[in-house]
């Protein structure tokens, strides 16, 4: 028991992964939750300690195991690779847990873009709430499956959706954005690699980025959106030119803001202060500001987050929060 409510029991698999250790030193010190079981890949490996976590968490990381996973829990979080997901998930649903997957396999509600993007996501399950809580919080409450958004779509829709809601946006929307390696996982690609990204900064995946087909599902609109990778071990920061009406009043963004993240408690206005990503390291905070030429109506936003807090583990976190009807904040304001 915590504070007069039974502890919700979770497990985590992929928690050898840079979400996934995120999510165990979250919910190991949450005061709702009880961590029941955290899983690595291979069924075969030895258990192991997470060296990162000692003092936080007393467990040890199991090899992985379905049956297991779901046999202590009452929710599990899924911090593995798209085509594990779209496996384990509907296995771990069908037996009644709530599950809150990090990956994008079940992001994409067009059937199309899903076997272009996540081909191994054959069909969605019954009931999947896509987890962007400052947009979904009713919808969540209870959700058998919520998909976390990804790091980049969740910083330019938190940024863009006011606006595009408002009518507000009358040209091209360019998305450029930047990310630190962490983005990409553990694993060491060529493009990755120590010796590639020191010292660089590079743009990857334009018009190729599956992150572009997220956003524009959930804007509603089309953006041109260009990722980089900069020497950073995490954080995004997104950079978004587009045009509002000529001769807008400040004030008209700035309430469309507003009014939109009114009880947001992660969302930060920082209107002409544009934010950096030092502001938002190792916090589940997005922060957003913005600078107006209202005599041409040209706009700039700027967005940043955590990829691995606000961008992954600690909007899973919150979405488990809402779900389950704890304060949204709970275990995340440390
Ligand atoms: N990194 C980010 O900024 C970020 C942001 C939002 C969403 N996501 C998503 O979150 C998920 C995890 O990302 P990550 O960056 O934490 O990845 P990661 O660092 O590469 O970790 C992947 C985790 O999954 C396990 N794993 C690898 N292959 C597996 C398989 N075939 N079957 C079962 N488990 C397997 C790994 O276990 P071992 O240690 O045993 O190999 C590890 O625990 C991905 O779907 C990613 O797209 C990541």
């Amino acid at each position: 028991m915590s504070n007069g409510r039974q502890a919700i029991r979770v497990g985590v698999a992929g928690a050898t992964g840079y979400a996934g250790q995120e999510l165990v030193r979250l919910l190991a010190r949450h005061p709702h939750s009880r961590l029941t079981r955290a899983m690595a890949s291979s069924a075969s490996s030895p258990q192991r300690e997470l060296p990162a976590l000692a003092h936080l968490w007393r467990g040890t990381i199991e090899p992985l195991d379905v049956e297991a996973l779901g046999e202590d829990a009452d929710a599990v979080f899924l911090a593995l690779p798209e085509e594990a997901s779209a496996e384990i998930a509907p296995r771990l649903l069908a037996r009644g847990l709530r599950v809150f997957d990090l990956s994008g396999a079940f992001r994409l509600r067009d059937q199309a873009a899903r076997a272009r993007w996540y081909p191994r996501t054959a069909g969605m399950p019954h009931g999947v709430v896509y987890g962007l809580t400052e947009q979904r919080r009713a919808e969540l409450v209870g959700a058998p499956l919520v998909s976390c958004p990804g790091c980049y779509p969740t910083a330019a829709v938190l940024a863009l959706r006011p606006l595009v809601s408002a009518g507000l946006v009358t040209g091209e929307i360019v998305i450029d954005a930047k990310s630190g390696v962490s983005g990409a996982g553990k694993a060491p690609s060529e493009r990755t690699h120590f010796s590639e990204c020191h010292g660089n900064v590079s743009t990857y995946g334009v018009f190729a980025h599956r992150h572009a087909a997220e956003i524009e599902q959930e804007l509603g609109a089309s953006v041109t959106f260009v990722p980089h990778l900069v020497p950073l071990d995490r954080g995004i920061l997104e950079t978004i030119y587009t045009r509002v009406p000529v001769g807008t009043a400040p004030d008209v963004i700035a309430d469309a803001y507003r009014t939109t993240y009114e009880g947001a408690p992660f969302v930060r206005l920082t209107g002409a202060a544009l934010p950096g990503i030092r502001q938002v390291a190792h916090t589940n905070f997005c922060d957003i500001g913005w600078a107006l030429d209202a005599a041409t109506g040209r706009l700039v936003v700027v967005a940043a987050l955590d990829n691995l807090l606000k961008g992954a583990a600690g909007q899973a976190v919150q979405c488990f929060n809402v779900a389950f009807g704890l304060d949204e904040c709970a275990g995340l304001l440390v």
